[in-house]
């Protein structure tokens, strides 16, 4: 074994041995990967997608804001991209009122095979497809865009980490070129030894790349991040499995995620300006609010107040604070006019949600105040 590789991808003599992207790349998305598995995500983990319809329908809100800005066209784009098993796609087609629906092409665009009995409007496919005119969303994907890792030695060098199958790390070769450039603008590490730091510039590149397939619309990315005054200082990769939060080991057994510098992807070269907001203020002005249904319909209709405290729980777990909530909302507006603001307030046709969608009573559901993230291994699987 060499004293480190010039090139991450490279596998050392004994083959055992890569930088984290290449090992995540093939632990993932290989032959034997992680998400060709047949379970899917959903067997592993909950995001806003699993966790509540209401999420889909937000998007669907979304894409119909989108639509009136682009004048209702005859044929209406909606990307799923990094569909996992096309949940958020058949949640937006149910959600679209029926002349939109009509009008929308579906795509999911996913590495993983087509599932069976997926909605046969849905174009399943590997890549976004060209000139799309309308709304591409990404729901937890760069997250899970394989990143090389950086570590300080006792030098407060940045080194690549290699590892091997079995998850055990030793420093490799000291981080030039573009990744070192990537590193000094939006992750500098440092002088002292130990620190980490993931190198986004395949997310941003990915991320740039699926923006572009965008001719006139809106591109979103939502995923569990940071910003350049808050790097956590030993990173954040992380291993998923069966719902609870693992050591990474890039065998084929586990989820492999780091949180995603969420900055440098919104201003990857070639980008329009980008719009950062939380999780929870876009889907507030999207209606999913988790306001409390009013009292008195718990006498005069106790099972749609039951209900409406049911879909009051939801909004509060996708907007809660330490949790889903706090994910960032990524917006790209392409090939429109630079004033149109998609979380105005848009018409969308939609009106209001229904009775009780605004609603959370004292006391009912969400998280606390600063709860922080789930306890490791509380097996509830929300990443
Ligand atoms: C965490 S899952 C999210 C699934 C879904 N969007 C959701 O929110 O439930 C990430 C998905 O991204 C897919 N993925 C990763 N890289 C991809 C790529 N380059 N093109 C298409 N899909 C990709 C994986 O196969 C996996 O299904």
């Amino acid at each position: 074994m060499t004293a480190g590789t010039a090139d991450g991808d490279r596998r050392e003599p004994d083959g055992t041995e890569r930088g984290w992207r290449a090992a995540a790349q093939e632990a993932l998305y290989g032959p034997e990967g992680f998400y060709r598995r047949p379970e899917g995500p959903a067997g592993h983990f909950r995001t806003s997608v699993h966790a509540s319809a209401l999420f889909a329908g937000a998007v669907a809100r979304l894409l119909c804001r989108v639509d009136e800005a682009l004048g209702r066209p005859p044929v209406l784009d909606f990307v799923d991209m990094a569909a996992g098993r096309g949940e958020l796609v058949t949640g937006v087609l149910a959600a679209l009122p029926e002349e939109t629906a009509a009008r929308t092409r579906a795509y999911a665009v996913e590495l993983a095979d087509r599932p069976g009995g997926l909605d046969p409007r849905v174009e399943w496919r590997a890549e976004p497809p060209e000139r799309v005119t309308g709304l591409l969303f990404a729901n937890e994907w760069l997250d899970n865009v394989p990143v090389e890792v950086a570590e300080t030695d006792s030098t407060g060098t940045a080194r690549r980490v290699l590892v091997r199958a079995d998850g055990t790390e030793r420093l490799g070769e000291p981080v030039g070129g573009d990744e070192a450039a990537w590193l000094a603008r939006w992750w500098p590490l440092g002088g002292e030894e130990g620190l980490r730091a993931e190198i986004g510039l395949d997310r941003d590149r990915a991320w740039a790349s699926a923006v572009a397939a965008v001719e006139r619309g809106v591109a979103v990315v939502v995923d569990y991040g940071h910003l350049a005054e808050a790097r956590p200082p030993f990173g954040t990769l992380t291993g998923f499995r069966d719902g609870r939060e693992t050591l990474p080991v890039p065998d084929g057994s586990c989820d492999i995620t780091a949180h995603v510098a969420v900055d440098a992807c919104a201003a990857a070269p070639g980008l329009p300006g980008a719009r950062l907001l939380t999780q929870r203020e876009a889907l507030r002005a999207l209606g999913v609010t988790g306001a409390r249904p009013p009292l008195a319909l718990a006498s005069t209709d106790p099972a749609a107040y039951v209900r409406a405290l049911a879909g009051a729980g939801e909004a509060a777990e996708l907007t809660a604070e330490g949790g889903l909530g706090d994910f960032w909302w990524v917006v790209q507006v392409v090939g429109m006019a630079e004033e149109f603001d998609v979380f105005g307030s848009v018409p969308d046709g939609l009106g209001d949600l229904p009775e009780g969608f605004g609603g959370l009573p004292e006391g009912f559901g969400g998280l606390p105040e600063g709860s922080g993230d789930l306890p490791e291994g509380s097996g509830s699987g929300e990443r």
